[in-house]
């Protein structure tokens, strides 16, 4: 086997669902991991690599993940939390046409570039927490072509930036007022010619909707999904978020590839999600920031083997979060999550979530080489404190940057 590119040794070695109880070494050979095994079987030839990393038994973790994020959008919406200190509900403002309509409003005035240039320190800031794929979603255009500004946006991000970015179509996440009394009418529009658009121009990898009360029917959501796999796109679901339709057991059945909040979640769902292996993504910073008090139902999910990924769901309303850390200490003290379980929401369970779970979110041979190093000795600390411990090293493709 020929020398590998970087080698690292004496690694605390968290792969994505275990942490290794002996130092491990991994290498990787033209962007890809192709080796990981015990210090103790690590042959002699290979110790004299191109790049020889000591971590003198600090954690590697796979690159993080942030399977869910809205960080593409124009605007803020600081008066609208003020509002809802006195006392209005998100549900409230959403019907008096503030909420997800009022950052609508300000991504439709705003330029691609502005947009762009607005959303990249969001990203820079999930990527210095260790952040190597991250998807983005549209949903604050709810026309076609803004649909397909917001998407561009992400691509260009993607571009620009050592991430990999994938973009998700979000059409159906609320009723843009030129349709206000024709819901169908506006799914008609999202299944005939934004889907189609999105598809044609490469856009956009799958197609998510808002299934609640104010966002979609199951009905709608369905006619949704059926337009993006005619497309040959992934689906996904805002479900159960604030009411209980039924939407995560629709979505599943349908072949989502995750189910994203999931509180109001019942045990036909989880057995749903169960049965067709889909993932169930807990967003705490939305549950922490509208102060819901009702809990994902964690041990239902661990009962019935379903992977739980975890994200920022980083937007201007329900989740201006840009840290993905944080989303680790949140899933812990409000969803009592254990860290490892947490760790693996941000790696392997969120790289499923992207259908990217042959790629990247563990570290193993052939996978893509996303690394981090952390500065400490413990998994657990990643999830335990706030603000430290720090990225020593993040590796996007093999590349140290
Ligand atoms: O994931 N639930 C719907 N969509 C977003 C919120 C979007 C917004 O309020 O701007 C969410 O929470
Ligand atoms: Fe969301």
């Amino acid at each position: 086997m020929s020398q590998p590119d970087r080698l690292w040794i004496n690694v605390t070695l968290f792969d994505g669902q275990n942490t290794a109880a002996q130092p491990m070494a991994v290498a990787i050979t033209n962007g890809l991991i192709t080796r990981v095994c015990p210090m103790s079987e690590l042959p002699v030839a290979e110790q004299a690599a191109g790049e020889l990393i000591d971590a003198e038994g600090r954690v590697l973790t796979p690159g993080l993940v942030d399977c869910h994020t809205h960080l593409v959008f124009g605007g803020s919406r600081a008066g609208e939390f003020e509002a809802r200190l006195e006392g209005k509900s998100y549900e409230e403002i959403a019907r008096a046409g503030g909420g997800i309509l009022s950052t609508v409003r300000a991504t439709r005035a705003a330029s691609e570039d502005e947009l762009y240039q607005a959303a990249l320190p969001r990203l820079e800031a999930l990527m210095a927490e260790g952040v190597t794929t991250v998807e983005i979603k549209s949903g604050y255009g709810l026309t076609v072509e803004d649909e397909l500004k917001m998407l561009r946006v992400a691509r260009r991000l993607g571009r620009e930036r050592p991430v990999r970015v994938l973009t998700t179509l979000l059409g159906a996440h609320a009723l843009p007022p030129e349709y206000q009394d024709d819901a169908d009418g506006y799914i008609d529009l999202v299944c005939n010619r934004m889907i189609p658009a999105a598809a044609a121009d490469g856009l956009a990898d799958a197609v998510d909707v808002f299934c609640e009360g104010i966002g979609f029917s199951v009905a709608q959501c369905l006619r949704v999904y059926a337009a993006a796999k005619a497309y040959g796109l992934a689906i996904k679901g805002h479900t159960e978020q604030l009411s209980n339709l039924g939407g995560s057991a629709a979505a599943a059945r349908a072949g989502a590839l995750s189910v994203d909040h999931i509180e109001y979640l019942d045990d036909a769902g989880v057995q749903a999600l169960a049965e067709a292996g889909t993932v169930a993504t807990l967003l705490p910073g939305a549950f922490y920031m509208l102060r819901e008090t009702k809990v994902p139902p964690i041990e239902l999910l661990r009962r019935h083997g379903v992977p739980m990924a975890l994200a920022t769901d980083a937007n201007p309303g329900t989740s201006p979060i840009f840290s993905l850390r944080l989303m680790l200490n949140m899933a812990c003290t409000l969803f009592r999550l254990t860290p490892l379980e947490a760790l693996s929401g941000v790696t392997a369970h969120g790289a499923r979530a992207l259908g990217l779970q042959q790629q990247i979110g563990r570290i193993a041979p052939g996978l893509r080489a996303d690394l981090c190093l952390w500065n400490t000795n413990n998994p657990a600390e990643l999830a335990y404190s706030v603000g430290l411990p720090t990225l020593v090293r993040r590796v996007f493709a093999g590349q140290a940057l």
